[in-house]
């Protein structure tokens, strides 16, 4: 059985669901502990591709979903990465799971893996059932108005430990004065704070030049592996001295009013 289930959702498409949950992922799988990746995002799945696996896909989540594989037999090593498997996305889109069906495949998926952490991109229309069953429920979003609003109204069970990821807020961005600030989107949004990812073009050239490789880029790579400690209950900042001087001091300054817990 799986250990810890975390998901990764967002209310608007592009803000970057996916690469938060692959390199979430990752992150979990470099620290050696042995993760499953899952792409629940049927119609267009984008982690077989970030992985560097698309062109050895057999089998997928909706294979799964509806009892034609063995979920072991559907699952591919990531090549790159010890200690991370994938269980791709479906590429056709075939309706949106019902309830029951969806609880179904999560308790497949959890009774069905020995791995000590899963990691699930779920696309938001099931994201309000799976969330009660979930230890967390990540909610990624970047400063803009229409993803806070998405964020805001999405779907969740009452019970459900649900967090924002804020990505996308380099400094550049907010400084256009357009943008709310990171306390104005928390307010707003009305989650905990889970993590603060910076805007880092290189994991987009990654992605499209060595799939699967996942270099380390700090201003992305480091809140996520402070994350994944917090996430297996261990102490690590949220801001690494990333973001310096004044606005630093401003964001933490604002967390510490607000007292944030960590996730
Ligand atoms: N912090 C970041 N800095 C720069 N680019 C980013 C960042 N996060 C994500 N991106 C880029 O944004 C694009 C969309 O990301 P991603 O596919 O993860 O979003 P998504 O929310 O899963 O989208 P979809 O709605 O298609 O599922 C990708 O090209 C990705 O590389
Ligand atoms: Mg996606």
């Amino acid at each position: 059985m799986v250990g810890k289930t975390v998901l990764v959702t967002s209310g608007k498409g592009g803000v970057g669901c996916s690469t938060v949950a692959a390199r979430l992922a990752v992150a979990f799988a470099r620290r050696q502990i042995p993760t499953l990746l899952v792409d629940l995002s049927a119609g267009n799945p984008a982690l077989d591709l970030l992985c560097g696996l698309d062109d050895r896909v057999v089998y997928d989540a909706r294979d799964v979903l509806h009892a034609r594989i063995d979920p072991r037999r559907a699952a591919l090593p990531v090549v790159s990465v010890q200690n991370l498997t994938l269980l791709p996305g479906a590429t056709i889109f075939d309706g949106v799971p019902g309830e029951a069906e969806v609880i179904r495949l999560f308790e497949t998926l959890r009774g069905g893996f020995d791995q000590a952490v899963m990691i699930l991109d779920v696309p938001k229309e099931i994201v309000g059932t799976l969330s009660e069953f979930a230890d967390l429920t990540l909610a990624v979003s970047d400063l803009s108005a229409a993803s806070l609003r998405a964020t805001a109204s999405l779907n969740r069970s009452p019970r459900a430990q649900m967090r924002l990821v804020l990505n996308r807020c380099s400094a550049e961005r907010d400084a256009t004065g357009v943008r709310p600030t990171v306390r104005e989107a928390l307010d707003y949004v009305g989650l905990p704070l889970a993590a603060i990812l910076l805007d880092e073009p290189l994991v987009v050239a990654d992605g499209a030049t060595e799939p699967g490789r996942f270099r380390f880029r700090p201003a992305f790579d480091v809140p996520i592996k402070n994350l994944s400690i917090r996430i297996t209950g261990g102490h690590a900042p949220l801001l690494s001295g990333l973001i310096r001087g004044r606005k630093r001091r401003k964001i933490l300054a604002d967390m510490a009013k607000r007292r944030l817990e960590n996730a």
